[in-house]
């Protein structure tokens, strides 16, 4: 079957024999934007975020047909040259270590502040896992957005 998907601003044609292949597949198999990462696939760790109409969400458990039609944000389009207040805020606060649960964690806060919360309220919100254990980090970093 053929859907229409829009992503990070831009039409995209996607032909998927399944129309239950989870987004996360889509993004990063078809359309080449591997910044959004698989991690547990069973909607725990949050390395999947992405934006879809300005709300987080779990790109492992999306099943494509739901996203069809909807504004998809990822990690790549989240803004040119990595100018988002959350971006620079974790590049200055040295907050990554491995870096693979950062894309889920950068779009999880951008979601929230985008809903309105400031940086510090943001972060509390923050379910995702990351394995390097830069909790501390992120919410230092969070203080300055
Ligand atoms: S890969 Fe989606 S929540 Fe872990
Ligand atoms: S920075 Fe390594 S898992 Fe989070």
């Amino acid at each position: 079957m053929t859907l229409q998907l829009n992503v990070n601003g831009q039409n995209h044609q996607v032909n998927v024999s399944d129309g239950s292949m989870p987004l996360l597949w889509v993004l990063r198999d078809l359309l080449g934007l591997t910044g959004t990462k698989y991690g547990c696939g069973i909607e725990v760790c949050g390395a999947c975020t992405v934006m879809v109409d300005g709300q987080p969400e779990l790109s492992c458990d999306l099943d494509v047909t739901s996203a069809a039609g909807r504004k998809i944000v990822t990690i790549e389009g989240l803004s040119a040259n990595r100018s988002h207040p959350v971006q620079q805020a974790w590049v200055a606060g040295q907050v990554p270590q491995c870096g693979y649960c950062q894309s889920g964690v950068i779009m999880t806060m951008a979601c929230k502040m985008k809903a309105g919360a400031r940086g510090s309220d943001a972060v509390k919100e923050v379910k995702n896992l990351c394995v390097c254990g830069t909790y501390q980090r992120m919410k230092e970093a969070s203080k300055t957005i």
